[in-house]
């Protein structure tokens, strides 16, 4: 008999994982109207949804091309870059992860502007490593790039552009200086929601920088503007020889057969990703009316979202939209806590929205 009792399975996880908090994804209440985790207002692509229906039997029994070589192509040709340039994933999450696990030791830092997307907080946990969040510079309606960003020494430094939650965008002009400035860390820029600034007429995005800053990487998803968050398809773009060692990091079939083949059809429909992202970019332009006449303040918007201020009635508000069917991102945190996140739903849903942010201001 053994003297001792065993250990269980839990004291022998890393302390950094018992210690860390789990990230806590959006909710997913299915007969609820979800205006809270960003996904796109539109279904995908007709093509997409062709080309599901047409996946063969032999391709699912066999494993998928490890290095999503098709997807990868399609998204060289869309965005005008190599394909060595580009590496797919398993949603942009997985490209994050892949990032943090190849630059980040236990020890090692990364600096984000804050408040931003709380995944890179967790990943940080998982590695070890020190996230260093740096605040924002309100200026107006627009938040700006903190200088101190650069002097963290940070290995790596990431931030979301549009940022997640505030919806407000960096100039592209001041991520080229923070390249600059930060030659000895990899510079993130996550365009998760990019594409919903670009529509607006901006030049947002720093994948055309891509030869012109080898410390830079991009991110974009096809969760957001391509309506395809259910398929997990993430592409990360950098310099080729980075690419070449990410691979190294990921898991072997990191992209499953089905969502490469979906990946393609919705990179090579760029009609109706235009019109889809144009609707949603108007319809944006319609709540940012609506909410301003109710007397509400955001900052300015450039994603599929708005962070709107509530005070202390935010949680309340939240609460008492989820009872009228409608679920939109509240978070307890202390810089968080007065705001709501409004995904830009379908026409019909962002009516039924201010009408029942109508009722709730006016006490009905
Ligand atoms: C800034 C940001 N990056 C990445 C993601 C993750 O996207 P994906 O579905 O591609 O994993 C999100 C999702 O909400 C996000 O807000």
């Amino acid at each position: 008999m053994p003297d001792k009792p065993a250990l269980s399975p839990l004291d022998l996880l890393r302390p950094t994982i018992r210690a860390m908090p789990a990230y806590t994804p959006g909710e997913q209440i299915a007969d609820l109207t979800k205006l809270n985790t960003n996904e796109g207002a539109h279904p995908p692509s007709p093509r997409v949804m062709a080309t599901l229906a047409a996946i063969a039997d032999e391709s699912l029994r066999l494993y998928p091309d490890p290095v999503s070589r098709k997807l990868r192509s399609a998204a060289a040709a869309r965005f005008g870059v190599a394909a060595q340039q580009v590496l797919a994933g398993n949603g942009s999450d997985d490209c994050l992860t892949i990032l943090y696990r190849a630059f980040l030791d236990p020890g090692d830092r990364v600096a984000c502007p804050w408040p931003t997307y709380g995944l890179y907080d967790t990943l940080a946990s998982l590695q070890g490593a020190t996230l260093v969040r740096v605040p924002f510079l309100a200026d107006g309606r627009r938040l700006r790039l903190p200088p101190e960003l650069a002097r963290q020494r940070a290995k790596l430094i990431i931030l979301a552009n549009p940022n997640n939650p505030t919806s407000t965008l960096v100039p592209v002009a001041e991520l080229r200086a923070l390249c600059e400035d930060a030659r000895d860390a990899v510079v993130v820029v996550d365009e998760a929601y990019v594409d919903f600034a670009l529509a607006g007429g901006v030049e947002a995005s720093m994948l055309p920088f891509l030869d012109a800053h080898p410390n830079l990487v991009v991110l974009r998803t096809l969760s957001k503007s391509y309506s395809l968050a259910g398929a997990r398809l993430g592409l990360l773009f950098a310099a080729a020889p980075l690419v070449e060692a990410l691979i190294k990091v990921k898991d072997s079939y990191n992209v499953n057969v089905i969502s490469q083949a979906l990946g393609v059809a919705a990179l090579e429909d760029r009609a109706y990703y235009d019109r889809c992202v144009r609707q949603t970019v108007a319809e944006r332009a319609r709540l940012e009316v609506a909410l301003a006449q109710l007397g509400l303040t955001f900052p300015e918007p450039t994603g599929n979202f708005l962070f709107v201020e509530f005070g202390d009635r935010a949680q309340q508000i939240y609460e008492a939209l989820k009872r009228d069917g409608l679920l939109v991102r509240w978070w307890a945190a202390p810089e968080l806590r007065t705001k709501l996140r409004l995904t830009v739903g379908k026409p019909a849903e962002n009516d039924r929205l201010i009408s029942a942010l109508r009722k709730q201001l006016s006490g009905l």
